[in-house]
């Protein structure tokens, strides 16, 4: 198992290429499934996630070919019945049902549980399927859907929390095939979306007003191969631009898309960090010390859930009291006592953290919990006097491509070691982190 070792303290400084959209990437794919014929997609990030759904893409017949950045799905037989054990290892699996449903009027496919971020329900993915005439039954960890027609409608897709990414993409893949037309009001208006949507009109889809709440699909007889570039990932760009920040350095960020990056200037800004755009790239420097904020997680064009640890990190160095509201996941706090154990001084009051940031960190031996978590201790590892290990980072592998590597070249003091004695980097985990890294 890798973990990795910082020793805090250098300021970024360079430029760092961002890599193709993980939330991008994981629809996309699943969405090849609905045709018979070749589609080709290009600025696919090496991501353990992204592995993961070829794997899932294999099991379930499609003939998947890997390049370093691109793959290639040809998926001409394909059984409704996912793996169960490699789709529950992931949430993200959950988009293969729409497209399963789509083009085999069938799906079975184990029941994605919660996970540390929050208890992450499928009721609003399920009631658009319902809503388009499929039958769901859940039996012993499945969800099987079922439709011999499916039929266009106006399905309202708004739940507790607002609208739903993966529910969006699910609905809007089963309706591509559905008869006459599918209206989703309340669509979530994520640039994933935008993108999915873009692919499926390559594929053939009619689809009109994705990215905006109300998405009017078509139904189609059948799609075709296509071949699509996924969008630059926003969530890494906000992770490499708040690092640049706290460590204080200049980093220039390449292939972004400043349009999607909108929520994350503004509150940037409003630290007092200035974010200088030319065309696709954007340069992160601090006009002077960092200023606290008060920012509260929305739905996209609002701030993101996924970049709330990150910005959790850098409101540590501002000083003066910062106020972050989660309200997308519930429990997507873990990385709070982590923090605390490098010194943050953080209280979670209810879905609110309040953050005394100024205040120097110490390296400490801490614990990955979730992708986004693990992203927000690098930061605070990059500041840190001394050094920082952090165990399981498998969950940061997730998600970020090569974030050692790229840091490396941006002046970090990082870097990756494996427990395991076969490995070239092998060396043993601190005694302190050795009995829970299993
Ligand atoms: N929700 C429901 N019912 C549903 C679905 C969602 O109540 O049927 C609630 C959720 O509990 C949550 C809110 O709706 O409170 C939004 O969840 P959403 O469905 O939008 O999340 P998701 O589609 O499962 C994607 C990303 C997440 C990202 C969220 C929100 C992928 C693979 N995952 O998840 O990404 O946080 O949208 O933007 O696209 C990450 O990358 O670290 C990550 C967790």
């Amino acid at each position: 198992m890798d973990y990795l070792e910082i020793k805090g303290g250098n300021p970024l400084h360079g430029e760092v290429r961002i890599s193709g959209s993980k939330n991008a990437v994981l629809p996309i794919l699943a969405a090849t499934l609905l045709t018979e014929e070749q589609c080709v997609i290009r600025g696919i990030p090496d991501l353990s996630d992204v592995k993961h759904m070829v794997k899932i893409l294999e099991a379930l017949g499609a003939s998947v070919e890997l390049t370093a950045d691109s793959i290639t799905v040809e998926a001409r037989q394909l059984t409704p019945i996912g793996d169960y054990d490699i789709i529950r290892k992931m949430r993200g699996s959950v988009c293969i049902m729409g497209p399963l449903l789509g083009r085999l009027h069938e799906a079975k496919v184990s029941m994605p549980g919660g996970c540390v971020i929050g208890a992450r329900p499928i009721n609003l993915h399920l009631w658009g399927f319902r809503s388009l005439g499929a039958e769901i039954d859940l039996k012993e960890g499945y969800v099987i859907a079922k439709a011999p027609e499916l039929k266009g409608r106006s399905i309202f897709m708004g739940g507790r929390n607002g609208s739903t990414v993966l529910g969006t993409a699910n609905v809007m893949m089963a309706a591509v095939l559905a008869k006459g037309e599918t209206v989703i009001e309340y669509a979530a208006c994520e640039p994933e979306i935008k993108d999915l949507a873009d692919f499926l009109v390559k594929m053939g889809a009619n689809i009109k007003g994705a990215g905006s709440p109300t998405i009017r699909i078509r139904g189609v007889e059948k799609l075709h191969g296509a071949e699509h570039t996924v969008i630059p990932d926003r969530v890494e760009a906000a992770t490499y631009a708040m690092a640049a920040a706290a460590t204080d350095g200049e980093v220039t960020l390449l292939n972004t898309e400043p349009a999607h990056l909108q929520a994350i200037f503004h509150q940037l800004y409003q630290a007092n960090v200035s974010c200088t755009v030319r065309g696709k790239e954007v340069t992160i420097r601090r006009k002077g010390p960092l200023k606290p904020l008060s920012v509260a997680t929305q739905p996209y064009p609002g701030y993101p859930t996924d970049a709330q640890a990150q910005l959790m990190a850098l409101m540590t160095q501002a000083s003066g009291i910062s106020i972050i509201t989660e309200r997308i996941f519930e429990s997507r706090f873990m990385h709070v006592p982590e923090l605390g154990r490098l010194g943050a001084r953080i209280e979670l009051e209810g879905v609110s953290a309040i953050v005394e940031g100024g205040f120097e960190l110490q390296g400490a031996h801490v614990m990955s919990s979730d992708l986004r978590a693990s992203a927000a201790l690098v930061i605070a590892g990059l500041v840190a006097k001394s050094t920082t290990i952090i165990a399981r980072i498998y969950h940061l592998d997730r998600g970020y491509e090569k974030m050692d590597v790229k840091l490396r070249k941006l002046g970090a003091d990082i870097s990756r070691w494996n427990t395991d004695s076969n490995y070239p980097n092998y060396r043993p985990i601190p005694s302190s982190l050795a009995l829970t890294d299993e």
